[in-house]
């Protein structure tokens, strides 16, 4: 029987992964994989996880199973962090396996909700979206959204695009950090989608992936908490991986706000069941770490510096990449480096391009030419500058 399977085509972030893993060159650098890494090219455990994993440690006295929408400390948490005070009494919610976790439930929410819809997604989004979303039969759209000349939101196209949803579809956006892109609607922007969505009657989903790489983890969270607040049915799957550093714990959680009790109810019930039949309950460690540091005013504090630290980093890489091509091209053409915000940008570059950086100069990027901002530090930067204009993008 298993002989029958078919060869599945490789994951083309994950086997860039491998790739730059198997490359012997000295100085190699890796922008491909979305992992935050500290000048030093680590990804350190942050601070505050360590501390809370030590007081967990200390004072844990059982693993038997936790609840199967996750535990509610675990839960509030988010739901405050995420939202603030939007939409108290109005959330559902269950832990997943990582944020991919809450994509996949959220999808599987929709489909037993209204087997009709089609979800809208952004050109381009995450690979692993439409990824998902092949393996499981589900139509999709795409609506336009990147703007390949100025490097930043094809709005008016973009808002045609949402207009062609209907009432009971869903459209999936990034809550900030636009991954592939880098490139974010405006606070204004952000209401003309919602506007856009009020008069189709199609339903958010919102991935929040990066919440704290951006603008900051309140300013992160406003299109979100403005969408919340604005529109009667909200889903939003967030992930715990980049923020709090804790990748192969596979944190994430599902949310839903709804119009009413009735609702709200049949959706918690909904996402239990759909945890019990995907994979029964949720992990628990790193929701345990996330809730330990969220209950304690000191680890908050600390936890909120490290990641300003590391959202400092990013810009300060941005700033001087764009710089540097400043210098080498005498013109202005790479600053839209410096406007996208979170942990990519997309270069603009040609596949022939991004190969050719990859075979001269060792330099890996995912093929549509995203690069991983993280991935630079000082030395790097002048190098990939280098290759970016000798390669002709
Ligand atoms: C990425 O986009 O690189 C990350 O979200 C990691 C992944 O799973 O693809």
């Amino acid at each position: 029987m298993l002989g029958n399977l078919k060869p599945q085509a490789p994951d083309k972030i994950l086997s860039l992964m491998a790739e730059f893993k198997a490359d012997t060159r000295q100085g190699k650098i890796d922008l491909g994989v979305g992992v935050y890494k500290d000048p030093n090219g680590l990804t350190p455990v942050m601070r505050a996880v360590k501390a809370a994993e030590r007081k967990i440690w200390e004072t844990q006295t059982t693993k038997t199973y936790t609840a199967l929408a996750g535990e509610p400390e675990y839960r509030d948490a988010m739901a405050t962090l995420v939202l603030g005070d939007v939409g108290k009494g109005r959330v559902a919610s269950v832990g997943t396996v990582g944020g991919t976790g809450a994509i996949r439930q959220a999808l599987e929410l929709v489909r037993m909700a209204n087997p009709d819809a089609v979800i809208h997604v952004s050109d381009p989004t995450w690979p692993n979206h439409l990824s998902i979303m092949n393996f499981m039969g589900q139509a999709y759209e795409m609506y336009p959204y990147f703007d390949s000349a100025t490097r930043g939101v094809a709005f008016e196209a973009m808002l045609d695009g949402l207009r062609r949803a209907k009432k009971g579809d869903v459209v999936l956006l990034h809550g900030c950090c636009h991954n592939p892109t880098g490139a974010n609607p405006t606070a204004e922007q952000w209401d003309a989608i919602a506007e856009v969505l009020e008069q189709t009657g199609a339903i958010p989903l919102i991935d929040l992936a990066y919440q704290g790489f951006g603008d900051g983890l309140e300013e992160d969270a406003a299109a979100t908490r403005m969408i919340a607040l604005r529109l009667p049915e909200v889903l939003i799957a967030a992930s715990c991986s980049k923020n709090f550093g804790i990748y192969r714990e596979r944190t994430g959680i599902l949310m839903t706000l709804t119009a009413d009790d009735k609702a709200r109810e049949l959706s918690q019930g909904a996402m239990a069941y759909l945890n019990r039949q995907n994979y029964s309950f949720p992990p628990d460690h790193g929701a345990r770490i996330v809730s330990t540091i969220l209950g304690d005013e000191g680890l908050t504090a600390d936890w909120k510096a490290e990641l300003e630290e590391v959202r400092q980093t990013m810009l300060g890489l941005r700033t001087q990449l764009a710089e540097e091509l400043r210098l080498l091209t005498g013109t202005d053409r790479f600053d839209f480096l410096q406007r996208h915000r979170g942990m990519f940008s997309r270069l603009g570059a040609t596949p022939e391009q991004v190969e050719r950086m990859k075979q001269e100069a060792g330099i890996y990027m995912v093929g549509d030419s995203r690069l991983n901002i993280a991935g630079l530090n000082r030395d790097s930067i002048p190098v990939l500058a280098r290759a970016i204009v000798e390669a002709g993008v």
